[in-house]
């Protein structure tokens, strides 16, 4: 039998999409096979690929982002295999999955950033309030803005506090003082690092906590107003009094802020997310509320993830 590799090799050679919902066999908990996880993991890796299990209220909602059958290859390997997700609004989405599952790759995706990569070739289609991101019209620095990011490890720039969180409006010209003070002082709070920093904004933001630096960059991410905000793993490098606050500082942002998180941490997937996205092998597995996804997965597969039998 082909590997999933060589059937999405000879399906582009033939201008077809590598995998499509015919291939799809019909999975599900009434019809999963009683075998163990392990053999479980054989079978999806032989390419015998899931189908993606939709819980009805995700299918049903208004989405701010859609991804669409989105496919994406570094050089011959393929990373993503026909990821379909909706992302709703002023709602947190967590997407989990062992490492190396595509979490990054398809957090990456949706703000373009795999772009920078020379190898990679994508497929498929992801849209931002409607707006097609992988149209050759589109400027990359201007969808950037629409869709703020925040990485695993905490990038302050080297300069001062406050001009870090001004940073994209000093970019796009902003010179009056009073509006710059402004976004500075209600990004900090929505960041909830105001009262930590208030007294220090023209100190180097290098010299602040790892923790502060993370809500730096969360306050830099808001400051532009973003429709969506991604964060990668914005907790992994932190202690677990700085990980409370980030996770407090989400609960906060919940119903202003459209988040997709990256989280290896089942606790906090579960307490922060509204809905959660189980991906496994480049694709997404099961798709739901959170309490659903950890209380009653539809799927054998995510409950032996989550219940940690493997991963
Ligand atoms: N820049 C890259 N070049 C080649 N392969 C990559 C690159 N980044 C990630 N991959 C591969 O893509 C797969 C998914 O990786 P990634 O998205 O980082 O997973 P996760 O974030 O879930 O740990 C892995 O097999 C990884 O080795
Ligand atoms: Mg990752």
């Amino acid at each position: 039998m082909a590997t999933p590799e060589e059937a999405a090799e000879a399906a582009r050679a033939a201008g077809l999409p590598p995998t499509g919902p015919a291939d799809r066999a019909p999975t599900g908990p009434g019809s999963a096979p009683a075998d163990s996880p392990t053999n479980r993991l054989t079978r999806i890796s032989k390419g015998q690929t899931l189908p993606t299990a939709v819980h009805k209220d995700v299918a049903a909602m208004d989405p701010v982002l859609e991804v669409r059958d989105f496919n994406l290859w570094y050089g011959r390997k393929q990373a993503l295999h026909q990821t379909s997700l909706r992302i709703p609004q002023n709602q947190i989405t967590a997407l989990i999955g062992p490492s190396g599952c595509g979490k990054s790759t398809l957090l990456r995706s949706l703000n373009r950033l795999n772009d920078l990569i020379d190898l990679v070739r994508i497929e498929g289609s992801v849209q931002l309030n409607g707006d097609e991101l992988y149209d050759d019209a589109v400027d990359v620095i201007e969808l950037r803005k629409r869709m703020g990011m925040v990485f695993q490890k905490s990038n302050p720039f080297p300069m001062s506090i406050f001009e870090n969180v001004v940073y994209s409006l000093r970019v796009d010209g902003e010179r009056n003082k009073a509006v710059l003070e402004d976004v500075c002082e209600r990004s900090l709070r929505s960041a909830a690092l105001w009262n930590e920093v208030k007294d220090r904004l023209h100190d180097n933001a290098l010299g602040l906590s790892g923790g502060q630096q993370q809500r730096l960059c969360i306050a830099r991410a808001i400051a532009s107003k973003p429709e969506v905000l991604l964060m990668d793993e914005p907790c992994s490098a932190l202690d677990p009094i700085a990980t409370s606050k980030i996770e407090d500082l989400m609960d906060e942002l919940r119903g202003d802020y459209t988040i997709v998180i990256v989280t290896h941490n089942m606790q906090q997937a579960s307490r922060t997310s509204d809905y959660t996205a189980f991906m496994y092998l480049g694709r997404i597995v099961e798709y739901g509320p959170s309490r659903e996804i950890f209380t009653s997965p539809l799927l054998t597969e995510t409950e032996d993830y989550i219940s940690g039998r493997f991963g």
